[in-house]
């Protein structure tokens, strides 16, 4: 076994910054839609304002990330052993078959991943964050003292908003779960807290040379 570095700095930081904050949107969220009450419904909707707009930055300098590091590759869909990982999810993970597809550090992520994680990117994230910013200008009155966005309907805006969350959230359980499945339970997240993963032999041969490869 070697000890492989699969996620990077960056990327473990926007991570863990980018699941606080969109943990912590959804339970301001919830509150400005009345679901929850713990900061009061004025709080809420500030601390969730601010929020979204540490995220909307958070993400710009994750698009730029994978733009010049080439990561953006790692989530080109493939139907190369899909369907061997569908299987293996529905059945041959609780017989303790091996997994369909192994992990290196040029492609971190499996089929079914990719295809989740780019529909993630592409879709579900944006849906939230645009129409959470059609909410922000909702009203907003320009320089030119013009209503911005007011021929939108808001209850329009806030059922894509609040099926965006909703989404989201079932989202992170399914992803929380999936996690757990990794070679014991907790290697992925621990992959993901110290950037190293113990990888079999035979399977780390097109990682790049310097990258802090080390033999268990
Ligand atoms: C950049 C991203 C986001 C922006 C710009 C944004 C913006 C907003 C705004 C402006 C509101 C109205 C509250 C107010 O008046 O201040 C709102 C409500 C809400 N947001 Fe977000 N938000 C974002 C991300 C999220 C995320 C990630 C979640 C959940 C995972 C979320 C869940 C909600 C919910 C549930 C509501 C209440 C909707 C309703 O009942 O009308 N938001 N958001």
């Amino acid at each position: 076994m070697h000890k492989v570095y699969i996620y990077k700095g960056f990327e473990r930081f926007w991570h863990w910054t980018q699941a606080s904050l969109i943990i912590f949107l959804a339970v301001t969220g919830f509150e400005v839609h009345g679901t929850l009450d713990i900061f009061g419904f004025e709080k809420a909707a500030e601390f969730h304002r601010i929020a979204s707009w540490m995220l909307i930055a958070l993400i710009t300098f994750s698009i730029f990330w994978h733009l010049t590091t080439g990561e953006w590759r790692q989530y080109i869909p493939t139907t190369d052993k899909l369907k061997e990982q569908i299987i293996y999810y529905i059945s041959g993970i609780f017989k303790g078959d091996p997994h369909p597809t192994e992990k290196t550090g040029l492609s971190k992520l499996n089929p079914l991943q990719r295809i989740v994680y780019l529909g993630f990117k592409v879709i579900l994230v944006p849906i939230t964050i645009i129409s959470g910013i059609f909410y922000l200008l909702y009203k907003t009155f320009d320089q030119n003292n013009m209503v911005v966005i007011e021929e939108y309907p808001l209850a329009s805006i806030a059922f894509w908003h609040t099926l965006g969350a909703f989404l989201l959230m079932i989202f992170l359980v399914v992803h929380v779960y999936m996690t757990t499945t990794g070679k014991t339970p907790t290697s992925n997240i621990k992959a993901m807290i110290t950037g190293f993963e113990e990888l079999e032999e035979e399977h780390i041969d097109i990682t790049p040379k310097n990258d802090k490869t080390q033999t268990a």
